[in-house]
């Protein structure tokens, strides 16, 4: 069913394709032909980025990039519960409104992120002193009000974001120790009652080389699926250093893995951080870590969406966050593909008799 609405909304992106070059303004210097999108549209693929309605509403170049070559976008903060529900029972939803209404005139496919995190709660959330009925009652409240809110309008969901320790146990948060593990089946049950076509994610970064925290995503899930709880997809973030390249060979075999418990795979936030002193050196690689990552998702049973965690190193969070690292993004500063974003456009177009 929600493989079906994303197909269909693929299908009006691929004839609104070439309207959106009008739409939104001058070309920018980065702006491929043949457009990154018009490649995915042809392998069935939701090609997505993270976005900022900052940049969406002050830099026409950046809209022009993502509006010609990516056919999904992601809020990068605004579905997010500190911006949606800064108050008690009262919803803002004006900022992750403008990125719905720009997805949808732009034929593109939305990703919601995310319901349940244990970050970027409003304090009025965090700081309360709540029993475990009073915070099912705001989860519960939050969630189908958000997700009833974007209901036929949000093809898929992060529903639960993050939930595992590195040692695959659960986070220790304010809903695992408020509610008990019991908040993630919760959480899928009311989103889906809310909106029973959205397909819907547990998201999860640390997970796509194996490992203790991949056996407990493995695990988590299956319990989920067994209970009959809607989980339909695991998110892997994939915010890499580009020196993790040695292991990526385990990609395909953990895909396989998550697959086989009938849910798909989904590249949600990916990006190849290079180290500050040698980021120019290190593109080649850079682009070369896109390509394996994309070409494991085509590869894939079931994987059919790859989106980064925004598209140009003009606005990323990897250098504020991480200082020794920069340029983790396929466009750079200046909004002018890297050999990245050529490397992607490759892979989406290799075997496609339509392209090159
Ligand atoms: O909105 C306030 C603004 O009012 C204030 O003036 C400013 C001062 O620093 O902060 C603003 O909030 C910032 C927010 O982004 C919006 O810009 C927060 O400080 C900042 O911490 C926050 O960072 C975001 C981070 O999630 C929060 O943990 C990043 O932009 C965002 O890229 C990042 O995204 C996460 C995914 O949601 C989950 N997976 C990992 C990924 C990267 O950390």
């Amino acid at each position: 069913m929600a493989g079906r609405a994303v197909r269909a909304v693929l299908i009006i992106a691929v004839i609104l394709g070439p309207v959106v070059v009008f739409a939104v303004g001058a070309a920018a210097p980065g702006n491929l032909q043949p457009t990154l999108r018009s490649v995915a549209a042809a392998r069935h693929l939701v090609l997505g980025t993270a976005v900022r309605l900052t940049a969406v509403d002050n830099d026409p170049s950046y809209d022009d990039v993502l509006a010609t070559q990516y056919n999904a976008l992601t809020p990068e903060n605004e579905m997010k519960w500190a911006t949606i529900e800064p108050s008690p029972h009262a919803f803002d939803f004006g900022p992750a409104d403008a990125l719905v209404d720009f997805a949808e005139a732009n034929g593109m496919v939305v990703r919601g992120h995310n319901l349940v995190w244990q970050e970027q709660n409003p304090s009025w959330l965090t700081d309360g002193h709540w029993n475990r009925d009073q915070l099912i009652s705001l989860l519960r409240e939050h969630i189908m009000r958000v997700v009833g809110h974007y209901r036929g309008r949000v093809a898929q969901w992060d529903v639960v974001n993050e939930p595992l320790a590195e040692d695959g146990t659960l986070r220790p948060d304010i809903w695992s120790e408020g509610i008990g593990p019991d908040y993630i089946a919760m959480a899928f049950d009311w989103a889906h009652q809310a909106d029973p076509r959205a397909e819907l994610f547990l998201n999860e970064y640390g997970i796509e080389f194996g490992g203790p925290k991949t056996d407990a995503a493995y695990r988590l899930v299956a319990g989920l699926r067994a209970q009959g709880v809607p989980v339909e997809g695991i998110g892997l973030q994939m915010h890499d250093p580009v020196e993790t390249s040695p292991e990526l060979p385990a990609l395909p075999v953990v895909m396989a893995r998550l697959n086989s418990l009938g849910v798909d795979v989904a590249v949600t936030e990916m990006d190849v951080w290079l180290p500050t002193a040698s980021a120019a050196a290190d593109l080649g690689a850079q682009a070369a870590y896109y390509r394996t990552v994309l070409a494991d998702c085509l590869a894939a049973a079931r994987c059919s969406t790859f989106s980064t965690w925004g598209f140009t190193d003009r606005y990323s969070w990897v250098p504020g966050r991480f200082p020794g690292y920069t340029d983790a993004l396929p466009w750079d500063s200046e909004l002018r593909a890297k050999p990245a974003a050529l490397a992607i456009r490759a892979e989406l177009a290799r075997g496609n008799p339509f392209n090159r």
